[in-house]
Formats: C-alpha cells, sequence, structure tokens
C-alpha cells in the first residue's frame, strides 16, 4: 500500500450537504445560475475576440498537433511586453499559475531552505513549498501591517535558511498591495540575503497601480502571471512564470508539460493579450464600481467590516466576527439563496473563523442581489443568536 506523503495537505472541508470538495465544485459549475463569487474568476468579458480566436483554432483542427513544448514564442513575446520585461528576461508558458508555483517551489528550494508566506494568503503556495522545505507563515491580519507582509516582517522572520519569500500582489483574499518603496526594500532584503522573491501578480491588473518587483530586482524574481483572471480564462487552465535566463533555464531542466501547454488556450491568450486595451478599462471601472456596492452594504451591518478597501484585486473579505455570524453559516445561507462565496478557511489557517471572501467581477446586477442576500442573511442569523 502506498502511504500518504509527509507533506501531504490536511482533507479540504467537506461543504454541508456534499460528499466530497470535487461533487460540491461539480455542483455548482453546472448549475448555470449560480452567482460566481467564490472563486475570483472573471465573468466581464463580452464578443472581444477571445472566444472567436479560440474557437477559429478548433475549427482549423490545431488542436491534433502538440504545440511547441515552453509556449508559443508570439505569446512568450506578448506576455514579456504587457509588463514590458523584455531584455534580460525570459519565460515559460504554463497550465496556469499554478503549475508556474510549483515549478518555482521546486525549482528554487532544497530540504534544509524554508520558505516565507502570509496567513491569510494563497495555500496553495505553502502546500507546495511545503513539498520541497519548510514553510514559515506569517500572521498578517491586522491593521498594523496593513495586511501584507511587509519587509519589516520579512526581516523579522527570515533566517540563515529562508531561500524564498513570497509576495502575492494583489493579496488572494484581502486585496492589499505594495507600494513602490516596499518593493524597493524588498529588493534590498532579497539582495542582502540572497533569497528569492516569488511576485505572484496574478491579480495586477485589477490594481490602481502596481510595481513590478522585476524591474527592481531581475536576478532575483520569479514572476508569475495567469490567464484565469483579468483575461477571464480560468477554465483554460493557461499562465507563465517570467524570470531571469538563469532561473527559466533551470527550470526548463524540471518542466512538468513537457508536451506543452493546450493549444487552443494559448490561442485564445494571444488574443486575449492583443486585444486588451480595448477592454481593460471597462472591466475595471465595474470592478470599482462593484466593490462600493458591497462596501455600503456591510457598513449597514454593525460590527461587520472590510479589513481592505478599496481592494486593489477582484476580491474582497467581510470580518463577520464580531456579529457573530459565522463565515460558514453565511457561505451556506447565500448558496441556498444561488449566491457561490468562500469563507475564510480555504485562504488562511488563522484567521478562516473571522471573514467571508466574495469576488465581484460580475455583472452589476448580481453585486446587488448579492447585497440584498448579504443583508438578509446578516439579519437572519443575527436573530438566532
Ligand atoms: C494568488 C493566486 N495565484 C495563483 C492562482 C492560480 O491561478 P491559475 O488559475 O492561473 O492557476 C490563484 C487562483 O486563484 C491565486 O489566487
Amino acid at each position: 500500500m502506498i502511504s500518504r506523503k509527509k507533506y501531504a495537505r490536511a482533507e479540504k472541508t467537506v461543504p454541508k450537504g456534499f460528499e466530497s470538495p470535487n461533487d460540491f465544485f461539480n455542483y455548482v459549475y453546472n448549475d448555470q445560475d449560480i452567482i460566481w463569487m467564490g472563486q475570483n474568476t472573471n465573468h466581464l468579458h463580452d464578443k472581444d475576440g477571445i472566444m472567436e480566436a479560440m474557437l477559429s483554432s478548433i475549427k482549423k483542427g490545431d488542436y491534433a498537433k502538440y504545440p511547441p513544448p515552453e509556449g508559443f514564442p508570439e505569446l512568450k513575446d506578448l506576455i514579456q511586453e504587457d509588463l514590458g520585461l523584455t531584455h534580460g528576461f525570459d519565460s515559460l508558458i504554463t497550465a496556469g499559475g499554478t503549475e508556474s508555483l510549483y515549478l518555482c517551489a521546486n525549482n528554487i528550494l532544497d530540504p534544509n531552505n524554508n520558505t516565507l508566506t502570509c496567513d491569510p494568503g494563497y495555500l496553495i503556495i505553502d502546500n507546495f513549498s511545503s513539498r520541497f522545505g519548510e514553510v514559515k507563515s506569517i500572521p498578517i491580519y491586522n491593521k498594523e501591517c496593513g495586511y501584507k507582509l511587509t519587509p519589516q516582517l520579512a526581516r523579522e522572520n527570515l533566517d540563515k535558511n529562508t531561500k524564498l519569500l513570497c509576495l502575492i500582489d494583489p493579496l488572494n483574499p484581502l486585496g492589499s498591495s505594495y507600494t513602490k518603496e516596499e518593493i524597493k526594500e524588498f529588493k534590498e532584503i532579497a539582495e542582502e540575503n540572497d533569497i528569492y522573491l516569488l511576485h505572484d501578480i496574478t491579480y495586477r491588473d485589477f490594481a490602481r497601480k502596481h510595481t513590478l518587483m522585476a524591474k527592481y530586482a531581475p536576478e532575483h524574481t520569479i514572476t508569475i502571471y495567469s490567464f484565469s483572471k483579468i483575461y477571464g480564462m480560468a477554465g483554460l487552465r493557461i499562465g507563465a512564470m517570467i524570470s531571469s535566463p538563469n532561473i527559466i533555464n533551470s527550470v526548463r531542466t524540471i518542466l512538468i508539460n513537457d508536451l506543452g501547454t493546450n493549444v487552443v488556450a494559448q490561442k485564445g491568450a494571444i488574443a486575449a493579450v492583443n486585444s486588451k486595451y480595448d477592454w481593460l478599462d471597462r472591466i475595471r471601472e465595474t470592478t470599482y464600481h462593484n466593490q462600493k456596492i458591497i462596501k455600503e452594504a456591510v457598513d449597514q451591518v454593525e460590527g461587520a467590516f472590510i479589513p481592505v478597501y478599496p481592494s486593489e484585486a477582484n476580491m474582497l473579505a467581510i470580518d463577520t466576527y464580531e456579529t457573530g455570524v459565522k463565515p460558514s453559516e453565511l457561505a451556506d445561507y447565500l448558496l441556498e439563496r444561488g449566491v457561490f462565496a468562500r469563507e475564510g478557511t480555504y485562504t488562511s489557517k488563522l484567521f478562516g473563523h473571522r471573514y467571508l471572501r466574495v469576488s465581484f467581477s460580475i455583472p452589476t446586477e448580481h453585486v446587488k442581489y448579492f447585497a440584498e442576500c448579504f443583508l438578509d442573511g446578516m439579519e437572519e442569523l443575527t436573530a438566532d443568536k
């Protein structure tokens, strides 16, 4: 019998009424009417050429062939141009930012190394890092540090074995992000301590302002890029990693998808980057407006608050701890009303009992409906306390 790996993660909690997490996701996925606020995906794309490019690729039968193993050069160039990381950088196309995160941990870490991550944060990074070394997860759910892993916290927590520092920017689940000054301080930290910076910029394009770590510390940064959020292509599973040629060459030796990433997704991704400035402002305006609607609703509930507002991402957390309402009961209530949202335990081991995470890159009428359900739910659930 095969024994569980020492780093195997704990079983995921199973939502009420379902046999397994997969069963739950299959249920929500197949309900066409459900309001999708539980995955930070983007449902605001229109006919903007992305779907058309994929349909055309399918009609040509492109999918019968394997694509070039590390991505179409056209797509690699487009991504690097999008970031302004052309000279002195290289990239690989991967099956989502997720694969890039795994490759990064695998490439950088030795068993005696540790990774600094934050709680709340994107726990998949902790899980991947724990397969190759130790993880030091730093609590950041407080005003004093601005709900983010600050340079000061990084300095206080790193030790001689620290090799990787994770900066999720903007941060899933809170929407906090880094200033240029902080980015410059991280550059100093990386150079002084010879560590690598994992800059996960999955939500970058939702932010009002954003600074790329790679521009300041090119030899020390691995940038993680995703097509799942601003480009609205989560189900296509496509992303990239961008870094110095030295690091990318090293990653080439440990590739998983040696036969390349989905060709139809790559064709869609090319159209997505090419058309970005035709639709970007529209999507950003809608998300700014949507989060105001949520804020107005939360402000009506005594004891509830949004830790980071405005969020620089397409999601935010609603803290209901002081109201006595548990995020899990609120999530169950909302699901009954046809809204899928996420309780905090998906993104925090320490603070998950305090907040519900909702994403808002969805049509405004859906956000208004959420606001109504949220207010009803809080009233009903507090009445039971
Ligand atoms: C911070 C962060 N990084 C990476 C990912 C994964 O992105 P992808 O769909 O490109 O694998 C997510 C998805 O939610 C995320 O929140």
